[in-house]
């Protein structure tokens, strides 16, 4: 793919801040972004400057939600250059999704050149701070300006970066859940293995009426018996039994294949604990938090990495977790996993790909 590097003007190019990113609010200077039409295929691939689109009201996307998205992010190593972590998975899901939402695929190879490409033009918007990272996020859109509900002709794809702080304000510290007995966030069928815009609106509700009730994050049960775990929020999520045994709930279609998961399935099996994919009956979850057989557990995911669960609340009741502090096994593997990506610790899993950063 041919990518146009569209120069920008000195009133374009603002200066990369240092400190106080938060989360998905600033943006660098420069986008990556290609247009789709049916019987042309891609086209008119550019990097240039960060702008507004400029789209119909009619546009598909604006009344079907056909659209996905993606979540990588740029790593400041300690000798000065990037790593990116694992985003030949994320391309792979991108086109995943894409399939899903009868979108059409992106080479892989020229995706992550492009990410390469913008991430290497933005490299002084990579954060140097202690974790902080640039967040990249690829997105497709349905273009076509109709109303007809139909796979739209036209599409735009883009990458946009930004950097970003933790993802929970209170940093790399215990959230307490907030368990629906109520609302469903996918269904095996449905659209929860894909990475699109509407699954992220259906959770809103319950994220709302979770937070009135003190609670930062929604534990999701399956759709079909209201009874088996799936996620946290928009991470997998993980049990430690005992201390030492790592178990998260299989892939049935309506979970989102999360590469931290495969990663700490992978990870966690080398550091030498016991991990299993399993069906998690909530009941027997709970009861197994009193008993104190579940000694941890934790989200996991791109933006947190690893985020602690202190404590649930189900039906009125709640369950604390580990006394409402970070575990052992959820701090070693937060500390094995950013160090993989930062280059602190050494990649033995082939993970990382390094970009050096001239300057
Ligand atoms: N589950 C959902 C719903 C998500 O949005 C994400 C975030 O990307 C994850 C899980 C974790 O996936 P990953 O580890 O690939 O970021
Ligand atoms: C993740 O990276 O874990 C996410 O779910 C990102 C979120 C902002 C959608």
């Amino acid at each position: 793919m041919d990518i146009k590097i569209v120069p920008l003007d000195e009133s374009q190019l603002k200066q990369a801040p240092e400190k106080d990113f938060g989360f998905g609010n600033l943006f660098a200077n420069r986008m990556f972004i290609q247009e789709y039409t049916a019987g042309e295929g891609w086209h008119d691939a550019k990097i240039g400057p960060y702008e507004p689109l400029v789209l119909d009201p009619a546009t598909s996307v604006f009344h079907y939600a056909q659209e996905i998205f993606e979540g990588t992010k740029a790593y400041r190593r300690s000798d000065g250059n990037i790593n990116l972590f694992r985003p030949w998975e994320n391309m792979k899901r991108f086109n995943q999704s894409a399939q899903r939402m009868a979108m059409p695929v992106v080479d892989e190879e020229d995706h992550l050149d492009a990410i390469l490409q913008l991430v290497e033009l933005e490299h002084e918007w990579v954060p140097s701070v202690p974790g902080a990272t640039l967040y990249i996020r690829p997105t497709m859109i349905a273009t076509e300006p109709a109303l007809g509900v139909h796979a739209s002709s036209r599409y735009l794809h883009y990458v946009i970066v930004g950097p970003v702080g933790a993802y929970f304000k209170g940093g790399f510290n215990p959230v307490p859940v907030y368990i629906s007995d109520t609302y469903r966030r996918a269904v095996r069928g449905g659209t929860g293995a894909a990475k699109t815009g509407g699954n992220y609106a259906a959770s809103l509700f319950v994220g709302e009426e979770a937070k009135r009730k003190g609670y930062s994050q929604v534990l999701w049960l399956d759709a079909i018996h209201g009874r088996y775990i799936e996620e946290v929020g928009a991470m997998n999520i993980a049990f430690v039994y005992e201390g030492q045994r790592i178990v998260t709930p299989p892939l049935t279609g309506s979970i989102l294949p999360g590469i931290t998961r495969k990663s700490v399935l992978t990870l966690g099996a080398d550091l030498g604990y016991e991990t299993a994919e399993e069906m998690i009956d909530v009941h027997e979850m709970l009861a197994d938090v009193e008993s104190g057989k579940v000694t941890e557990v934790f989200g996991c995911g791109t933006a947190a990495v690893i985020a602690p669960v202190g404590k649930f609340g189900f039906q009125d009741k709640e369950y604390l977790i580990n006394n409402n502090e970070v575990g052992p096994v959820a701090k070693h593997l937060y500390d094995e996993l950013t160090g993989v990506q930062t280059g602190r610790i050494e990649d033995r899993f082939g993970w990382t790909l390094t970009i050096e950063a001239n300057g």
